[in-house]
């Protein structure tokens, strides 16, 4: 299977999973007081929500879809707007992986290395907007 397919299925069993980015905003908002900041007014039931279209989108980048989605929300997360600095995107990585492992009970080396390259892949074109 392609990395994008292992991603894709492993996916699926995280967003099935109840409480998968429940786990994850747990994680990357006790990263670093920065992004606790970054989302002190933030909505954060509905931020779950575009979180899960925004990790969709990652993956459908590495499926082939266009890259009009990924520079979008780059240029939203971008120094003149969010203000996301590109630091940071290695604790988002980080606090999704951990929730993957927890929340995907499928979830092997072959796994894991599938999601690095495919998040890495899409956070490149994200962090080239900053
Ligand atoms: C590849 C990684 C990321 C994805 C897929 C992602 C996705 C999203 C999406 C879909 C939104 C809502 C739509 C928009 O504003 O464009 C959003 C908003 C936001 N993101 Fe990200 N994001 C990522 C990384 C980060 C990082 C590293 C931070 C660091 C703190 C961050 C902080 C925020 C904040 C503060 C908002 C606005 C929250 C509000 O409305 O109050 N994001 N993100």
């Amino acid at each position: 299977m392609s990395p994008a397919d292992l991603v894709m299925q492993s996916y699926g069993r995280c967003c099935a999973s109840s409480g998968f980015f429940d786990s994850f905003y747990q994680y990357f908002l006790a990263s670093s007081p920065e992004i606790r900041d970054k989302f002190a007014h933030t909505n954060m039931p509905a931020q779950k929500q575009l979180l899960r279209q925004g990790i969709l989108n990652l993956v459908m980048h590495a499926r082939g879809m266009p890259d009009t989605k990924l520079r979008a929300l780059g240029c939203s997360h971008s120094r003149a707007a969010l203000d996301i600095r590109p630091e940071l995107y290695d604790l988002w990585l980080q606090a999704l992986l951990q929730s993957i492992g927890e929340h995907d009970g499928q979830c092997d080396a072959s796994t894991r290395l599938a999601w690095h390259e495919v998040l890495n892949k899409g956070i490149s074109v994200i962090k080239a907007q900053y």
